[in-house]
């Protein structure tokens, strides 16, 4: 069992000092348009991965014309109570410890404290484009899996040196083919390795996607999930043998993981061209719900559920069903946000859950 009892926040986006008390199970978080409920979900998604959801640069998350932000948390796990501190200071390093104990890598964090988050522009990753899907799986297998995260990183990191090659070759008019080789001979080890893990993680997460969506949608629609990856017909180093010449041409690299999706279909269409903004929705939370599930089944307890604005686009029925999930058959901590106060609690009451509302 993982909960957040406590969190304080000094100085981090709209607040300058505050500390927030929880309950074990659900805790819904009120308030008007830019009160901060969003930043306090991010505050806690924070000290899951030492970084924020939203900002992609820390110095957004400093409060205006301040020169830092520290987040202390403090988690039970099982029977452990354990304290994360998170200091982040303007132009300097951060700084990460847990139990006083500082990390020398952040991503020896990741999986920790698991959660999922949920907030409104997620709609990307059924409406955007193939790296929102990959981005997906990548935060899901990093957080069960420490070597996953290396191989990505790794890979990454040869694929930019690649890319830089290929970009040198055609600057200088010449070519080295030996030394790209050396490059593809580094890219194929960890390439393979992410195309396996996510083989058999997307094994497992397409039934129960298909499971959540008829949950929250109804028996009558269905949808069907494919992992796509260049690497499940061919191996790796045939694949890179076989776009040299296009690699050359185009200079960048065009075979590999980073070419990865996700394809959902809406009965026999494509689902992002053809669905509505409360179908594409529920598959948001069908995918969420179905990242949390595989989340437990690994850890052997549930991860912290951060849901933003969920009330809206779903009808009735569906976030019926969405919410009785949410707070009914799942056992973990869960954060709601909502702008109506009244219409969480009836919410909560409805389903006859215990919860805890703070109003911002
Ligand atoms: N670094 C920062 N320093 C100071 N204020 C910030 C910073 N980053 C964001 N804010 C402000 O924090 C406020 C609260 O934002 P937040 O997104 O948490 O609101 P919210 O309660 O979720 O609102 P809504 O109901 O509209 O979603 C906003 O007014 C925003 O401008
Ligand atoms: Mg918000």
């Amino acid at each position: 069992m993982l909960s957040l009892s406590r969190i304080i926040l000094t100085q981090f986006k709209n607040y300058e000092h505050a500390s927030f008390d929880f309950g074990e199970r659900v805790t819904g978080i009120c308030g008007l348009n830019g009160r901060g409920k969003t930043n306090l979900l991010d505050a806690i998604y924070y000290c899951c991965f030492t970084r924020s959801y939203f900002a992609k640069n820390d110095g957004l998350n400093v409060l205006f014309g301040h020169d830092g932000f520290r987040l202390e948390a403090f988690f039970r796990k099982n029977t452990d109570l354990m304290k994360l501190v998170c200091i982040n200071r303007v132009g300097g390093k951060k700084e990460l410890s847990l139990n006083d104990v500082a990390y020398e890598k952040f991503s020896a964090h990741i999986g920790q404290f698991p959660a999922v988050m949920v907030a409104p522009d997620d709609i990307e990753l059924i409406a955007g484009g193939s790296e929102e899907r990959r981005r997906f799986m990548d935060t899901v297998l990093s957080q069960m899996d420490a070597e996953y995260l290396q191989k990505l990183i790794e890979y990454n990191k040869v694929l930019q040196q690649r890319n830089s090659l290929l970009k040198r070759f055609a600057e200088q008019g010449k070519t080295d083919w030996p030394l790209l080789e050396v490059l593809d001979e580094q890219l194929i080890q960890p390439g393979s390795f992410i195309h396996q893990r996510r083989k058999a993680f997307t094994e497992s997460l397409i039934p129960l996607v298909e499971q959540f969506y008829g949950q929250i949608a109804g028996k009558q629609e269905t949808i069907s999930l494919q992992y796509s990856s260049q690497l499940n017909e061919t191996g790796f180093y045939e694949l890179l043998n076989h776009v040299r010449q296009k690699d050359f041409l185009l200079q960048r690299s065009n075979a590999g993981i980073h070419k990865d999706d996700i394809g959902v279909l809406l009965g026999d269409q494509v689902f992002r061209s053809i669905a509505s903004q409360g179908q594409r929705k529920s598959l948001l939370f069908a995918l969420k719900l179905a990242e949390f599930e595989l989340l437990k089944q690994n850890k052997g307890y549930a991860p912290l559920l951060l849901l933003d604005d969920v009330f809206e686009k779903l009808d009735d029925n569906r976030m019926h069903q969405l919410l009785y999930w949410v707070c009914r058959e799942n056992s973990g901590q869960v954060f709601i946000t909502d702008t109506h106060r009244d219409r969480l609690e009836e919410a909560f009451e409805k389903l006859g859950t215990a919860y805890q509302v703070i109003e911002l």
